[in-house]
């Protein structure tokens, strides 16, 4: 049996709230909350995705839930090395589940195969040239075997290995794995983390289609910055992105 240390050790269930990231945020502006607190819903009925998208998750079906951290050792230089940590550990949680590619498409999607399984949204406030909290917030597809037409490349773990599962005991496997990376993060070791997460990238070092400016462009994936752009070799010259700049097409 893993003891986990920070992650998990407290959790707060609640049936239904609007985000789980929200609900987190205005809760420990009130409330003295431990780091590793874990706040997990049922239904959310405005779940949050990245660049403010919804997350569409059904009723009691997935795992939607917000990590509280407090990570004031990281330097806001330094933030994608938190993404890096939480990925990994939602990597190795579902490496056990299937032998199917498991991979992260970057910045921090899941996928199984080519298929998305896990969002994770992660929202940081800064005090002065460091990390203060973050609330990291995970939605992992399980149960939930229908998608609506808008979410696109959408999977889950019953889709993938067509077993049912139990949501409280795929939360704590899943809790173990995320612990184990983030104390990897609170030890520093900083270069371990970005090995790992290179070698589970999505594309990493072959040659696809992505679009730039509304043009189809071909690149091969050569390393993830510190900062946590992407660099795509093109026409023979590196090129770093940030979020959004450049699209997989895939
Ligand atoms: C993404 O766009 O891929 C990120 C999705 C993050 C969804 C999770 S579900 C729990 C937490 N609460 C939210 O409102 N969003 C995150």
């Amino acid at each position: 049996m893993y003891n986990r240390l920070i992650i998990g050790n407290r959790k707060h269930h609640l049936t239904k709230t609007n985000s789980t990231n929200s609900y987190t945020k205005a809760f420990i502006k009130n409330n003295l909350v431990a780091e590793g607190t874990v706040i997990i819903a049922d239904e959310q009925t405005q779940g949050r995705g990245q660049y403010g998208n919804d997350w569409l998750s059904a009723k009691g079906e997935n795992l939607t839930f917000s990590i509280v951290l407090f990570p004031k050792y990281l330097k806001a230089t330094e933030q994608f090395l938190l993404s890096q940590a939480i990925s990994l550990g939602t990597v190795h949680y579902l490496k056990t589940k299937t032998n199917l590619p498991i991979s992260i498409k970057w910045p921090n999607d899941i996928l199984i195969d080519t298929k998305k399984v896990c969002g994770i949204l992660i929202e940081n406030s800064l005090h002065s040239t460091h990390i203060s909290e973050s609330i990291v917030g995970i939605g992992l597809n399980v149960n939930q075997t229908e998608f609506s037409s808008e979410v696109k490349k959408a999977t889950s773990l019953k889709i993938t290995t067509a077993e049912n599962y139990l949501l409280p005991k795929e939360l704590e496997l899943l809790l173990n794995y995320l612990d184990k990376f983030y104390l990897q993060l609170m030890q520093g070791r900083h270069h371990l983390l970005r090995k790992q997460y290179l070698q589970n990238l999505f594309r990493l070092n072959e040659k696809h289609f992505f679009m730039l400016n509304e043009e189809k462009i071909e690149g091969t994936i050569k390393d993830v910055s510190l900062s946590g752009q992407l660099e795509i070799l093109i026409d023979h010259k590196l090129q770093r992105f940030n979020n959004k700049e450049i699209e997989f097409v895939y």
